[in-house]
């Protein structure tokens, strides 16, 4: 049996076909046409070189789109200019990455959210009187004509340049909308043109945004994610006009879609909709903070979505295209989550996953030559980033790699912790107090990893820059790094303190 899991994970040379001829046969007609790989500006934003060498390389790896996710790294004028990043790209930049992608033939669609996940503008004072609930900057108040008029004014202003670049789709988001009918405008309206259902003045925005995309731009197709089609009923789909305004994105990151994609939900699906895509990932879904890629999760998540669509493709029309998602935070308030060098390998293996399921050798080989790798690379090297590689942004894997390495060696050294746990607790950090026999050594080993951590914070810092904006390694090191090194600190300078000490008087040391 020809199964991905012992593919990736049996120790094995990259470069030979393990594969079984049958399971080729068996999955030759399978596989998705189109695989768009998703660029989540709201965190760690590639600088423009980056940004065009991340093209290149994606599309050497056989993705044929990207979706740009922009959030507020566009060039947006008027209102939105007070608001959007301070390192936004320039019109200028934006063309230039459209054109570069162009030149690789790499289909581009634009994101732009338009009903929830508008934090980047309504977490401004400024706009907060457009929030649906005044205490969560999430959900745009849509009862708002105001609201319509800004969410159409940053579907139009993206469009505007995109449009030039054969932009066959455009995503409005609508996901994760988890609060409505809240804010004033809203209540007011609901029970006179909604008949108090949310669901329907829902419906009723993302017509009203839909329309205006296809009245503007009549060869750009509209797609959404699937949340708030998926338990619709099929009549307000249909009263809505949205069948034919939109093309939903199934998404889902597990690792048991049989059970978190119930048949019925497709079957329900396939009522309405012609087309379907899914939605699957490669990075930033494995925990809000992690910042070291495990793979796993992802190879055996995008296997599940090969499998979903071999099972559900007969009941659509058009089931061939997934969007494979790299998320940088989970909202714009989020921590960084693994960054673009990190996933590299998972974006990768993955593509390979959900075209052709099993690695052959053929794609092995068009791996190595897209993320520049030696050509003796095992899959193993790979996998345990440790591969000598040399595609964008590698020396930003190496430095995180190296951290990750340094820490989990020192919180892999039971005897320190059997120390800490006897002589250096925080009573005796407090007072200053120990038996120098037991905590000399423990001292010396924090001075070995803090002389170490200083230079992984050198080459974390060089290697950033070299690919992102400058407050993207001031984030991750607050997050990341700064904790464990301050603590090894403490505790060194507390062994130090000690150490002048020659006596001490009679207990008891704790007083009230
Ligand atoms: C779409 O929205 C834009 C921005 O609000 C507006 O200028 C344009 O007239 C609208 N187009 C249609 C067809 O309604
Ligand atoms: C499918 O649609 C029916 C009828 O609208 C609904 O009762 C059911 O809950 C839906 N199933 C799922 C899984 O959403
Ligand atoms: C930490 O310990 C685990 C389990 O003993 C081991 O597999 C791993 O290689 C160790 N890691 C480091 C960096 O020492």
């Amino acid at each position: 049996m020809c199964n991905i899991f012992q593919i990736v994970w049996k120790p094995m040379l990259l470069r030979r076909t393990i594969c079984i001829l049958a399971c080729i046969v068996q999955f030759a007609t399978c596989g998705y046409q189109r695989s768009i790989v998703h660029f989540d500006m709201k965190g760690a934003p590639p600088k423009v070189a980056y940004f065009k060498q991340l093209l290149t390389t994606i599309s050497g790896l056989g993705a044929t789109g990207v979706l740009l996710e922009w959030e507020d790294m566009f060039p947006y004028q008027g209102g939105l200019s007070r608001v959007v990043n301070k390192n936004a790209y320039t019109e200028e930049e934006v063309i230039s990455v459209l054109e570069h992608a162009q030149q690789l033939q790499l289909e581009v669609i634009p994101l732009v959210q338009t009903l929830a996940h508008m934090e980047w503008i309504l977490k401004t004072e400024e706009y907060s009187v457009l929030r649906e609930d005044e205490r969560y900057p999430m959900v745009a108040c849509i009862g708002n004509p105001e609201s319509l008029d800004i969410i159409l004014d940053s579907v139009n202003q993206l469009m505007r340049i995109h449009s030039n670049f054969n932009t066959g789709y455009v995503h409005i988001g609508a996901d994760e909308a988890f609060q409505v009918g809240i804010c004033d405008a809203d209540r007011e309206i609901l029970p006179v043109k909604y008949d108090n259902n949310k669901l329907r003045m829902i419906f009723d925005h993302l017509r009203m945004v839909s329309l205006n995309i296809t009245e503007e731009y009549p060869s750009t197709k509209v797609l959404m994610w699937y949340d708030e089609l998926k338990s619709a009923p099929l009549e307000l789909i249909k009263e809505y006009n949205l069948d034919n305004l939109v093309i939903p994105v199934v998404w889902k990151y597990t690792a048991n879609l049989d059970n978190d994609l119930p048949s019925e939900m497709w079957k329900n699906m396939s009522y309405s909709f012609k087309e379907v895509w899914g939605g699957s990932a490669f990075k930033g879904a494995d925990g809000a903070s992690r910042y070291w890629n495990r793979l796993k999760p992802y190879i055996l998540n995008n296997k599940e979505w090969y499998l979903q669509n071999e099972k559900y493709k007969p009941q659509f029309t058009t089931f061939d295209s997934i969007i494979i998602t790299g998320w940088q935070r989970y909202d714009h308030f989020a921590s960084l989550c693994e960054l673009w060098p990190t996933s590299m390998v998972s974006l990768a293996l993955n593509l390979i996953v959900l075209t052709k399921f099993h690695i052959d050798k053929e794609s092995a080989e068009q791996v190595i030559q897209a993320l520049n790798c030696p050509q003796t690379t095992t899959l193993d090297q790979l996998v345990a980033g440790s591969d000598r590689c040399r595609f964008p942004g590698y020396r930003v894997r190496d430095s995180i790699r190296d951290y990750v390495q340094l820490k989990t060696f020192f919180e892999n050294s039971t005897w320190v912790h059997n120390r800490e746990n006897g002589w250096l607790q925080s009573s005796h950090m407090r007072i200053s107090a120990s038996n120098p026999y037991y905590i000399d050594a423990i001292g010396k080993a924090y001075e070995r990893t803090l002389k170490k951590l200083d230079t992984v914070s050198n080459s974390l810092s060089t290697s950033f820059s070299e690919v992102f904006y400058p407050d993207v390694i001031e984030e991750f090191k607050t997050d990341y790094f700064q904790p464990f090194y301050e603590d090894l600190q403490k505790r060194k300078e507390s062994v130090d303190n000690i150490d002048t000490k020659r006596f001490y008087v009679p207990r008891p040391w704790f007083r009230r």
